[in-house]
């Protein structure tokens, strides 16, 4: 039986996949890079500055900014971001997700966060979730980004785990690239034509319950 499960946070507890989305699209609209949904799959779970490296590379732009034009456009789509999830509430937990923490919890398995987001914790206590986290791995002590897989072997570490015990849980291309080098058992939130076929996908985060991840885990490692 798995011992933890380490979740990704936008896109798989609440929608701000999508804020990411908006606040990427404001800056790109300002400084002449047009992008759209299908690039956006290469941005999830990606952290802020690559995040912006590959938005500078897709608008041929890379060259024009200088690393101090680089961190205020980092610091300016932040603050798109930041602006967008004050209003951020209990309401926006996803569909079966507040369920799933809770039979975790009575189960005694662990629970804990593994997001590439500097604004993972802030978002948490918006959501009144954060007395379910018994760990949460914090982006700025890893050295490189999803899909390397640092951040869930930081997330495991945290709840004394390492993650072939746990199951992650992802929406994003990367992160599941990062699940898999881990050795944790990854289950997707979202479409295979996205994420790939060759794992356990959810169509809707309702679809986590703690039935499935049990039974996902006996398929897998048995
Ligand atoms: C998550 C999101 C990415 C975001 C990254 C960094 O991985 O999926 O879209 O770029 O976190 O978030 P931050 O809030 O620190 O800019
Ligand atoms: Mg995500």
């Amino acid at each position: 039986m798995f011992k933890g499960v380490l979740f990704d946070l936008d896109g798989v507890l609440t929608d701000t996949a999508e804020y990411h989305y908006q606040a990427w699209q404001r800056l790109g609209a300002e400084i002449g890079v047009t992008i759209d949904r299908a690039f956006n799959e290469e941005l999830k779970g990606v952290s802020r500055e690559d995040s912006l490296k590959l938005l500078l590379a897709h608008g041929g732009r890379t060259k024009e900014f200088d690393s101090e034009q680089f961190a205020e456009l980092a610091q300016r789509k932040n603050e798109y971001y930041v602006e967008m999830i004050q209003q951020v509430g209990p309401k926006d937990v996803y569909p079966g997700i507040l369920d799933l923490l809770k039979h975790l919890k009575k189960e005694g398995i662990k629970i804990a966060l593994a997001s590439a987001s500097k604004n993972g914790p802030f978002l948490l206590e918006k959501m009144a979730l954060m007395s379910y986290f018994d760990g949460i791995a914090d982006p700025a002590e890893v050295a490189k980004g999803k899909p390397d897989p640092g951040i869930f072997h930081l997330a495991a570490e945290q709840v004394d785990l390492t993650a072939v015990e746990c199951i992650g849980i992802e929406d994003a291309k990367a992160g599941i690239q990062a699940i898999v080098a881990s050795g944790a058992l990854p289950i997707g939130v979202g479409r295979p034509e996205d994420l790939g076929s060759d794992i356990e996908i959810v169509s809707s985060t309702e679809e986590l319950t703690i039935e499935r991840l049990i039974s996902v885990w006996e398929i897998a490692r048995n």
